[in-house]
């Protein structure tokens, strides 16, 4: 009977959703409620973490799935190193692992593109050389991109940033005093595909926690109590339509 249930919510949110509408073409999740999930259920917090990798494999599958063009997942933050070492060590670990098994195969048999975003060169060498490997693995896959937000932090974005900005144009003896905010935002982390159309937080916590503080400016924000493991399709779903309500009720206010 409950089966049932859950499945007929489900189908019932996908169905009420316009796929030939607007959809978001980029998402970006903050993965956030891995402990708390854990704890709940008296496990340590190493357990939620563990399981959180399995909702994130998922989650890529299901914007593959549904025809997301790019999903940026917040994994570590550039605050994240104030946590016991055995945690960081733990998560860090958990990276690598994702990145040298065979969802990476998958991935790459999906035409997905992998990037990550942030400061990576602060992980262990073993770990930078992984995540190089899976860059260059998919560097020429033409469907999703996934950008891994690893060390990443909003305010460090905007720093680095500046930095490039200035050593490309002294190395070109350009003027650096003229700048459009355009020109700026392809020296962010994120590139040529800098903000995304909906982002997503789990856990109930609504902050941006130094999340792509340039690039959410005009972001749908979209929030759950539902801690990260226990993320699903019906969850995506229910923040997609919700996007979609909101983007036509814009339309709707500048057409009458
Ligand atoms: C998010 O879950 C995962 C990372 C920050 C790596 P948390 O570990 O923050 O879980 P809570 O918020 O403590 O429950
Ligand atoms: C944000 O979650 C970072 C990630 C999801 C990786 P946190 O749990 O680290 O955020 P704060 O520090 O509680 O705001
Ligand atoms: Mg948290």
């Amino acid at each position: 009977m409950k089966r049932h249930r859950v499945h007929k919510e489900k189908t019932d949110i996908a169905h009420s959703i316009d796929w030939n509408g607007l959809i978001p073409k980029h998402i970006a999740i903050m993965m956030d409620g891995n402990g708390r999930w854990a704890t709940r259920r008296g496990l340590p917090r190493s357990a939620g973490h563990y399981a959180g990798m399995q909702t994130m494999r998922e989650t890529i599958s299901m914007c593959h799935k549904n025809g997301i063009t790019s999903l940026t997942l917040y994994a570590f933050s550039t605050e994240n190193w104030k946590r016991p070492k055995e945690e960081v060590d733990y998560i860090i670990s958990l990276v690598v692992e994702f990145v040298q098994d065979a969802t990476v195969q998958e991935l790459n048999q999906n035409n997905i593109k992998v990037h990550f975003i942030g400061d990576i060169s602060r992980f262990p060498e073993e770990t930078q050389e992984a995540m190089h490997k899976v860059v260059k693995l998919t560097q020429a896959n033409s469907g999703m991109a996934v950008y891994f937000a690893m060390n990443y932090g909003g305010k460090n974005d905007i720093v680095q940033a500046i930095k490039s900005y200035i050593e490309v144009n002294i190395e070109q003896n350009k003027d650096t005093s003229e700048i459009s905010e355009a020109e700026f935002e392809t020296f962010l982390y994120t590139g040529l595909n800098p903000a995304p159309d909906l982002l997503i937080r789990t856990s109930g916590e609504k902050r941006l926690s130094n999340f792509l503080l340039w690039q959410a400016a005009y972001s749908e924000l979209w929030f759950t109590d539902v801690m990260w493991p226990d993320f699903n399709e019906q969850l995506l779903y229910e923040s997609i339509r919700d996007y979609q309500q909101r983007k036509q009720r814009a339309l709707d206010d500048i057409t009458t």
